[in-house]
């Protein structure tokens, strides 16, 4: 008879609010930054608009420096560089204004995490934030106090090789993660030694780039940028961001960085946003080649006008701010604005106080400390697609045939966006393997040199290795450099002779686990008939080899969830979980799949719905889901009442029951559906998340509290609205399936 424990209840409430948050205006600094304004010439205030890339030792660059031309560099590393730029800064030019130093630390500095689609699956806000603190810790070591993270673009296409550095397709999920990031990032004290300024990017709408692919030009209803792209910057705002990156994309006609709607009007009117908005990288000279500018200059003039206070790299703002005051297309306001934006950031930095880096202060890079929270990092990241038969976990005792081309790619397995991290300090699959088996155990063929190697002439030592062995690991996916910015890919299969080596393998006849590291979703409906376990580990960082060797093993069970739809084909791109329902939601019972329709079909037999022909209506792995080595049992759904007036908050419980035979943790979601709204409302959103470890036969009763205002959306008047009338609420494992309740909001 199986054991029931009931333990203590998790009680969730739906968005934790912000623990802290950073208060940049302060009337003490306001008035400092007053008087140095004052003080301040044009081209010092200039100078504090442009950030360069650094060209340490270069004398030009340096007396650019020293003449206050400059207010930040970006790529920096180099700790005696920096340094010596904030020596020039602030001990050689006039008005002593030290620089913010901006830097790319995007999972990571030198220990590096798992990629933020990777961090997503973890559903631990907690476990990102503690992230973000040792690379903030560790990217500061160096002299770098500004990072450009998070990255919060929503992604609703995989194609886009940047899906790798948000957190997917689901506007809740990516605002407690982006506000947790914020938090790891910035500390509680953004003026302590070890703290970083976070710059929310892309603003925005970057992710929708039609095609996925990536700067392509996005077209976004304001309601659907209201309620999807916009969230979690809002939510990042509120937990005290300090910086905020414009994005690359044209925005319905007008160029993001020349956008003041979203920029003046959204950002810094309606959200009250008193930090500072960046250009991306040459974005404002881009304007020209978007074809909303003549020239730099009136790029210049259109983004200080829509409120971009630096422009990242290009001399546009250098070139032609003083004429463009001159002929009175700018104004002075416009300019002590930006300035006094920057200025704010640099006092909250307190590098005022203390530019300087003192290495004596920090710990050492990638420390033990430092790559056990990475290995744990990635542990939690790992999702279970598949396990046919309990292949997984596997026994110490069996032979593993080691196989591919990420079974020991050490860079590779690092992923997009890890400039600071190192090769020989990552560990992978095949070391951790050598260090958890006896040697014998192992038979390792390589096969392929890399993921997109198209050679088959170890193919056959590969069989043998398969044929030698009780089971199969094959290391496949994506090199780095397939995703991340400018990226993307058109075909999301394996890329190379993956698949073709897959097939090979299969026809030894042993059982195959296949762990893939990529980007983003792959595309794996070739191969999923000839595997029986999928551990998907995104690119797993400094640590994917030992987190990966614990999954297999059974050491912990996985317990990643994904927060990406992941297709089966590339044409049903793009989907995502919270669509609408249409007017003719697609029906399991009416679809035919194309192989099955008789000759000469009448044509309305196959019934008129909104499905594919050829791929139905269904992704490969739905948002949310993921399996664990045990099973759990979901029950007792309990609601406070079965309705609430406005204003009040409503109980959702259930009961979760660890039902198989090993501890594990469990990601318990919450989603809701308003079958009724002035705007049409998706047929399911998000709306909460708990996880939770239990223990065989262990029970625990998760509750969580929904207000009427989290079932709020942007109305007609783009407003946001919760509306009387009938919800579902579903307690769920995933997207799909689950305990479903009814309720009202009364009128
Ligand atoms: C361009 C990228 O779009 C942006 O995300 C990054 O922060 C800058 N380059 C600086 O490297």
């Amino acid at each position: 008879m199986k054991k029931t424990i009931f333990s203590t209840i998790a009680f969730t409430f739906i968005f934790s609010t912000a623990v802290f948050s950073i208060e940049l205006v302060t009337s003490e600094t306001e008035k400092k930054i007053d008087a140095l304004i004052e003080k301040m010439t044009l081209e010092e205030k200039i100078g504090q608009m442009t950030q360069r890339n650094a060209r340490s030792g270069s004398e030009p660059f340096e007396g650019m420096i020293r003449d206050g031309k400059i207010g930040s560099i970006l790529n920096e590393v180099n700790v005696e560089a920096v340094n010596r730029a904030q020596k020039i800064a602030v001990e050689e030019s006039r008005l002593a204004i030290p620089l913010i130093v901006g830097r790319d630390v995007i999972h990571g500095f030198r220990t590096i995490f798992p990629i933020p689609l990777g961090l997503a699956a973890t559903w631990n806000p907690q476990l990102v934030e503690e992230g973000s603190r040792i690379a903030a810790l560790e990217a500061r070591s160096v002299g770098v106090n500004w990072t450009f993270a998070p990255m919060m673009d929503i992604a609703r296409d995989p194609r886009w090789g940047r899906i790798a550095e948000g957190y997917g397709e689901d506007p809740y999920l990516a605002s407690r993660m982006a506000a947790a990031m914020v938090r790891g990032f910035q500390s509680d004290d953004l003026a302590s030694p070890n703290a970083l300024a976070a710059c929310m990017k892309h603003f925005v709408g970057y992710g929708a780039a039609i095609g996925g692919r990536d700067y392509n030009t996005t077209y976004i209803p304001e309601l659907l940028l209201r309620d999807i792209y916009l969230p979690p910057f809002k939510a990042s705002v509120d937990a005290g961001a300090a910086t905020l990156m414009t994005a690359f994309n044209d925005l319905n006609g007008v160029p993001a960085t020349g956008n003041a709607f979203i920029l003046r009007d959204i950002l810094k009117g309606e959200w009250a946003f008193q930090g500072f908005v960046v250009s991306d990288w040459a974005s404002v000279t881009q304007m020209v080649p978007h074809g909303y500018c003549a020239d730099h200059k009136e790029a210049a003039e259109k983004a200080v006008v829509a409120g971009v206070d630096m422009e990242m790299e290009t001399p546009s703002y250098a070139d032609h701010i003083a004429e463009l005051l001159d002929e009175g297309a700018l104004t002075l306001e416009m300019i002590d604005d930006a300035v006094r934006r920057i200025l704010r950031v640099k006092f909250a930095l307190g590098l005022f106080d203390n530019p300087y880096t003192d290495t004596a202060h920090y710990p050492t890079l990638a420390n033990e400390k430092h790559l056990a929270a990475a290995k744990e990092a990635a542990k939690q990241s790992v999702v279970l697609l598949k396990n046919d038969g309990h292949l997984l976990p596997l026994s110490k005792e069996m032979s593993v045939a080691v196989i591919g081309p990420l079974a020991d790619a050490p860079q590779e397995q690092l992923g997009t966006w890890a400039f600071d991290g190192r090769a020989e300090e990552s560990q992978t699959p095949l070391t951790a393997l050598r260090d958890f088996l006896s040697p014998e155990k192992i038979n390792y063929v390589q096969a392929l040199p890399y993921s997109r190697a198209k050679e088959t002439h170890d193919f056959d030592q590969a069989a043998q290795a398969a044929e030698r062995s009780d089971v199969v690991l094959l290391f496949m996916g994506e090199e780095a450099i397939l995703s991340g910015e400018a990226h993307c890919r058109a075909n999301l299969d394996l890329p190379g002779a993956q698949e073709q080596l897959i097939k090979v393998i299969a026809s030894a006849g042993k059982p195959i686990v296949l762990v893939v590291m990529a980007g983003r979703p792959l595309t794996m409906g070739n191969i999923l008939e000839h595997i029986d376990a999928l551990l998907y580990a995104f690119h797993p960082g400094s640590m994917g080899g030992p987190a990966v060797v614990d999954l297999l093993f059974g050491i912990d069970s996985p317990s990643g969830k994904l927060t990406v739809t992941f297709p089966k084909v590339v044409g049903q791109i793009p989907m995502y979980y919270n669509h609408k329902n249409t007017g003719r939601p697609p029906q399991a019972s009416s679809w035919v799949h194309i192989d099955d329709i008789p000759l000469n079909a009448w044509q309305t037999s196959l019934g008129n719905e909104s499905h594919y022909l050829d791929a139905g209506f269904t992704p490969q792995y739905p948002f949310g889901y993921g399996l664990s080595y045990t099973t759990f049992e979901y029950k007792d759904l309990q609601l406070s009442s079965p309705a609430i007036k406005m204003g009040e908050a409503l109980t959702v419980s259930a009961v979760i029951r660890n039902s198989g035979a090993m501890r594990a943790t469990e990601i318990v979601q919450l989603y809701c559906r308003d079958l009724a709204a002035s705007i049409t409302r998706p047929v399911r959103e998000l709306k909460g998340f708990e996880r939770i470890t239990l223990e065989p036969g262990e029970c625990r009763t998760v509750e969580f509290v929904l207000t009427t205002e989290d079932l709020a959306f942007p109305g007609p008047d783009m407003k946001m609205v919760a509306e009387p009338g009938a919800f579902h609420v579903w307690i769920a494992p995933s997207s799909e399936g689950g305990l479903m309740g009814e309720f009202s909001i009364a009128e």
